[in-house]
């Protein structure tokens, strides 16, 4: 199998002369048989990266940047290497092989639906671009007056306006795509009257793979209403993950195509970032209101090595903040962030103070951990002992993730200043502190585990499936008897109550009820994947099975202590029967009370 890969692989390679790809991106000179460009990969004005024809290989004096076409692909795509071996083989027109011996029909048959799915999407796309300027998009148009959009955004972003219910499916049908179809790419659902469009009457924000093909939409109210959700994403579907989506990062990726991009800049939402835009920032971009994770930390890596975290100036963004700079830290990014004024986001501060106090403010940025010690000083009141000592304690805590002591030391002045605390007794309690972090490192491993167990995995699966609505889910089964965490009673209780009062309702909706920040699991159920476990009902029978097991195991250890300790032999005969009832139903596979 991997000897199949290599030779389709040299035979892509062979299709794919580097010079002709680097000429699609850079512009080349030659000089006798070699040729020369400025390096897309480092800012210069002259020409230091040198191109091997015959060898087809590519090598930057200026950066020490070199490899073959794939890896220059890989760069100037900002993207992994069998992301790039796909961009070379479509552009070649080659078809990568499936070197699996297993169901290759199956694989077919998806690749099928999801270029289905991405050609309905793609379409409806256009129509809502097409929908904002016509005579029917008098309140979209008002609203973007309002927002001081001008064409140039609408056209970068492509947004678009959804004009009523029924006026995509309508159009979408006429051009010959089934409702089965756009329901599967996320556009429509079926109401009383038919299929009807779920962003109707938003402002619509389409969103892109790194193929520049849109995989789903997030769609803004114009009006303020407080019952229904600010921004509407799309729920996940083949060929959209909203955990993995990041907007803005298409234009990025292309902007790296053009210049040399050294740092990248995280904003909440996606009004920020098109306001960014507008300011010149370019390098913006925003995760659509999901818990960042370490996947949106991956994809940005690939474009720059630097973060600046620019989130809003509230609670709930300084708070977020906190979260952001860590993930992103632990990716290996240089990471910084700055503090908006309260109350504020990047787009209102902007539309405030205007683009060169912006880009003053993110060049003011600060280092995270020096940012993460201010956070934790606000509305600290120094002159109090018991404050102040909490303080410093969470202060030298945030050091304990950093790996030398000569790291540390930097920090503790930016302690001592805020604490007045002297930096000798600062780091003996560095000392003292790594002594006991060790254990309870150990510690908080084994509840790790304890919560990872299998139980939890079924549990967010079983809630995964009930809130995606899918069609194996048992309404019947009583999960609620085996839950013993208090966001899965909530979610649970919210997803029955809206299916018995027949109310649809939106997973961003969602974000209003529960603190994602605190609730990985939540975050995992939310962006569950449902692809990773082969056939999903028969998965869904084996969680359920998983979690009862468990219960009636717990209940025979019970009963088996009970029956130790028992004296009298009336009880103990009668504690015998209940564990050979449970014994019983172990054997059957019996899930019934
Ligand atoms: P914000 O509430 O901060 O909105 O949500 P915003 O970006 O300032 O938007 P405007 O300026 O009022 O138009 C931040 C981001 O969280 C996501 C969206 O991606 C939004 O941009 N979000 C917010 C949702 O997904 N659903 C919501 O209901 C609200
Ligand atoms: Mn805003």
């Amino acid at each position: 199998m991997a000897n199949d890969f290599k030779t389709w692989l040299s035979s892509l390679k062979g299709k794919c002369d580097i010079v002709s790809v680097m000429s699609r991106y850079c512009h080349l000179v030659q000089k006798g048989r070699n040729y020369w460009t400025c390096c897309p990969f480092h800012i210069e004005k002259t020409p230091s990266l040198c191109i091997y024809d015959y060898e087809q290989t590519f090598h930057c004096y200026g950066c020490k940047e070199h490899g073959d076409v794939v890896k220059f692909v890989q760069k100037i795509e900002s993207c992994d290497f069998m992301q790039a071996v796909e961009i070379l083989a479509k552009s070649v027109g080659m078809e990568i092989p499936s070197f699996s011996t297993t169901a290759t029909d199956d694989i077919q048959k998806r690749k099928k639906e999801k270029d289905e799915v991405l050609a309905v999407l793609a379409e409806a796309k256009n129509h809502y671009i097409q929908n904002l300027y016509s005579n029917n998009a008098k309140p979209a148009q008002d609203y973007i007056k309002k927002r001081l959009l001008t064409k140039r955004e609408l056209d970068d972003f492509g947004l678009g306006y959804s004009m009523n219910y029924y006026d995509l499916p309508q159009h979408l049908k006429s051009k010959g795509y089934s409702y089965e179809i756009m329901q599967k790419a996320g556009l429509v659902e079926k109401g009383n009257n038919g299929y009807y469009d779920v962003f109707a009457y938003r402002l619509m924000f389409p969103l892109f793979n790194m193929y520049n093909e849109c995989i789903g939409f997030s769609g803004r109210i114009l009006v303020n209403d407080k019952t229904k959700a600010k921004y509407r994403n799309s729920s996940n579907t083949l060929v959209f993950d909203k955990s993995k989506t990041i907007f803005g990062l298409n234009l990025v990726r292309l902007l790296k195509q053009k210049q040399a991009v050294d740092r990248v800049v995280i904003v909440e939402g996606q009004m920020d970032v098109i306001a960014m835009h507008k300011a010149g920032l370019k390098n913006t971009v925003a995760c659509l209101g999901t818990a960042f994770t370490s996947q949106h930390a991956k994809q940005l890596k690939l474009i720059a090595a630097n973060a600046v975290v620019c989130l809003d100036g509230d609670n709930a963004g300084l708070k977020a903040a906190n979260r952001v700079v860590d993930v992103l830290a632990q990716e290996g990014f240089i990471v910084k962030a700055v503090t908006i004024p309260f109350g504020q986001d990047p787009d209102e501060y902007i539309k405030n103070n205007g683009s060169q106090a912006m880009q003053n403010l993110l060049d003011s940025a600060i280092n995270h951990i020096d940012f993460q010690i201010e956070l934790l000083a606000k509305g600290v009141d120094f002159s109090k002992s018991d404050e102040k000592a909490m303080f410093v304690r969470q202060s030298l805590a945030l050091l304990d993730k950093l790996g030398s002591d000569s790291e540390k030391q930097i920090y503790l002045r930016h302690i001592k200043e805020k604490s007045g605390v002297p930096v000798d007794v600062l780091r003996q309690d560095i000392i003292n502190r790594s002594n006991n972090v060790t254990k309870k490192e150990e510690e908080a491993q084994k509840d790790i585990i304890n919560i990872e167990d299998g139980t939890n995995k079924a549990i967010k699966f079983i809630l995964a499936s009930m809130l995606y609505k899918k069609d194996y889910v048992n309404y019947n089964f009583n999960l609620l008897k085996y839950l013993n965490n208090n966001t899965y009673i909530a979610l649970y209780n919210l997803i029955n109550k809206k299916r018995e009062q027949n109310q649809t309702f939106t997973i961003s909706s969602l974000y209003d009820d529960f603190d994602f920040d605190q609730e990985p699991n939540l975050v995992d159920i939310v962006n569950y994947n449902f692809e990773n476990n082969g056939n999903n009902e028969k998965y869904y029978k084996e969680c359920l099975w998983n979690i009862v097991e468990k219960d009636l195991k717990n209940k025979q250890t019970v009963l088996n202590e009970q029956f130790q300790k028992e004296t009298d032999g009336m009880a103990r005969k009668e504690i015998l029967m209940k564990i050979s009832e449970i014994t019983k139903k172990l054997k059957k596979k019996d899930m019934e009370d």
